[in-house]
Order: C-alpha cells, then sequence, then structure tokens
C-alpha cells in the first residue's frame, strides 16, 4: 500500500535526496513498513493541521506510543549492489587530424540507439561537443530537458554555469570537449541506473581514448564513479589527481549542484586550478 505525500513533503524530500546525491550519496533503500502498521496509519483520523503552538493537545493524541513499531523488526538484506561495467581495453592512439572522423564513427555505431529503456522519452541523443583534439575534457552524468531539445551537452542553466567554469580558467568552451556518462536523457532528470550506465559508458570511453585528452575534469558523482570504476563520495576523490586511461582526472562538483549551493563554487574553482596546473594554464587578467 502506498502512503500519498503532500507535494511539499513530497519535493523536500526530493531535494534532500538530491543534495545526497549531488555529495555521492547516490544508493538508497527503504526499510519495509510493516503491512499492519500502515492498514492502521490509514484508518486513523488525519491530524488537525490549525491548531496554536501553545493550545494543549487532545488527551487522545498526548504521548500515545505507537502500538507497533514504525519498520518491521526484521530487516530484509539488501541486495547486492551491481558491480560496476569492466570499462573496455584502451583503444590506440589516433592522429590529431583523425579524431574528428574517429568520433564520428562511434556516433555512425551509437546510431538510433534503443540499446537500454532511456531511449523511449528521448528526443535528441546527447553525443559530445567541442574540439576532438581538446587538451581538456568534460564529463557529465546525463543530458537535461535543454540539451534533449537541442541534442547538444550542457547547453542549459548548468551549461552556463560550465562555460563561465570554461571561462575562468583561460579557455573558450570550443577549445575544450565535453560528453556525458548516458546520452540520452533520464526521465525527471534522476541519476541513471546501473544498467543505462553499463551499456552506454564504453561509448564514452571510447571518445575519451580518440579525444585523448591531457586532463579530464568528471563532474559530479556520476562521471567520477564511472570513470574511476568506484563508489566513493565526493569529498574523498577531490582535491588530487587521479589517473584513468592514461589520462589524468580530476574530480569536482556537478554544476547543477553549484547553481543549487553557490557556497560550493569557491571548492570547485580550487579543483579547476589543479586542472589548470597539470595544463600549464594561468588564469586571465581581470580586466
Ligand atoms: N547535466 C549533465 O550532466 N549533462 C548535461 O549535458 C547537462 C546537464
Amino acid at each position: 500500500m502506498a502512503i500519498q505525500l503532500d507535494s511539499a513533503t513530497r519535493n523536500s524530500l526530493f531535494d534532500r535526496i538530491r543534495f545526497y546525491r549531488d555529495l555521492g550519496l547516490t544508493e538508497f533503500y527503504r526499510r519495509p513498513v510493516d503491512p499492519a502498521l500502515l492498514a492502521q496509519l490509514a484508518a486513523e483520523p488525519e491530524p488537525q493541521q490549525s491548531r496554536s503552538a501553545s493550545a494543549p493537545e487532545p488527551a487522545s493524541e498526548t504521548k500515545k506510543a505507537p502500538s507497533q513499531p514504525l519498520f518491521s523488526q526484521e530487516e530484509q538484506p539488501i541486495p547486492p549492489r551491481k558491480p560496476l561495467p569492466i570499462p573496455p581495453e584502451i583503444a590506440a592512439a589516433v592522429p590529431p587530424a583523425g579524431r574528428a572522423a574517429a568520433l564520428q564513427l562511434i556516433r555512425d555505431e551509437i546510431g538510433d540507439c534503443t540499446r537500454c529503456p532511456l531511449h523511449s522519452g528521448r528526443h535528441k541523443l546527447v553525443f559530445g561537443d567541442g574540439d576532438p583534439a581538446a587538451r581538456l575534457m568534460f564529463v557529465g552524468e546525463g543530458p537535461g530537458a535543454d540539451e534533449d531539445a537541442q541534442g547538444l551537452p550542457f547547453v542549459g542553466k548548468a551549461g552556463q554555469l560550465l562555460n563561465n567554469m570554461i571561462n575562468a580558467m583561460g579557455l573558450k568552451r570550443e577549445q575544450v570537449y565535453i560528453a556525458n556518462v548516458v546520452k540520452c536523457r533520464p526521465p525527471g532528470n534522476r541519476t541513471p541506473a546501473p544498467e543505462e550506465g553499463a551499456t552506454c559508458s564504453p561509448f564514452l570511453f571510447r571518445q575519451i581514448d580518440v579525444v585523448r585528452p591531457q586532463v579530464l575534469v568528471a563532474l559530479g558523482a556520476t562521471a567520477a564513479t564511472y570513470l574511476l570504476g568506484v563508489r566513493q563520495p565526493l569529498a574523498g576523490l577531490r582535491g588530487r589527481v587521479h589517473a584513468v586511461r592514461g589520462t589524468q582526472l580530476i574530480v569536482t562538483y556537478h554544476p547543477a549542484y553549484l547553481l543549487r549551493d553557490p557556497r560550493q563554487k569557491k571548492e570547485a574553482w580550487a579543483d579547476l586550478q589543479i586542472a589548470m596546473r597539470e595544463l600549464g594554464l594561468k588564469p586571465p587578467a581581470k580586466s
């Protein structure tokens, strides 16, 4: 039996889960609720909404001990987490002049993809964008509504912030390459399911092998998880240089998270400065 939450509770729960997700805590489970208790709760009258804070509680509501615990005493075993996909072998290097064509071959192979359920809600597949021989590549999670409409990565509000981050590094968007873990929009911008990530991420790895950036930046926990092959909170992955597919990887916050919590922009800038140091870039002089 499903309990109907009012929309304010549902929204705040959604925000809270999204906040945890941004921090890299992506897996949740629900303890099963005793069906007898649910039946009892459903049968109880709604509590009065308009009682003033100082008014005494009616006798029937004071310190009413629940007759049964909210959660079943017998915990169900948590199903084992699916192992992360094993990335394909690193492909042979492609000379810079051949990289655009090599990326096009991957795009052609993806075709009008129906390999995972995400295809059914897709308007446009979002393959990737930018310089095929870029020294710096950004990897996001998956397209949102704007990207799904335009077929290009990071073109919505989060994309505007990413453009600003790129400009702050002294680069133009056209000088970097941008792609996502999944190429079709997950419904409601949810985190891609393990099957979806496992199906699509091999194409991302092949894009990385073609572009061969000197530095990769993982935007958020999903990108970091698939690129590093480990599930770890973002906090433990930021602030250092990792090695992935023969290139250096820096992990930072997803721009959508930074839009929700701008206080973390300073931290993200510190991460980007690590990338700049590796690339030998200096921030542009302030005009
Ligand atoms: N968020 C992502 O992770 N990727 C996009 O392309 C857009 C928003």
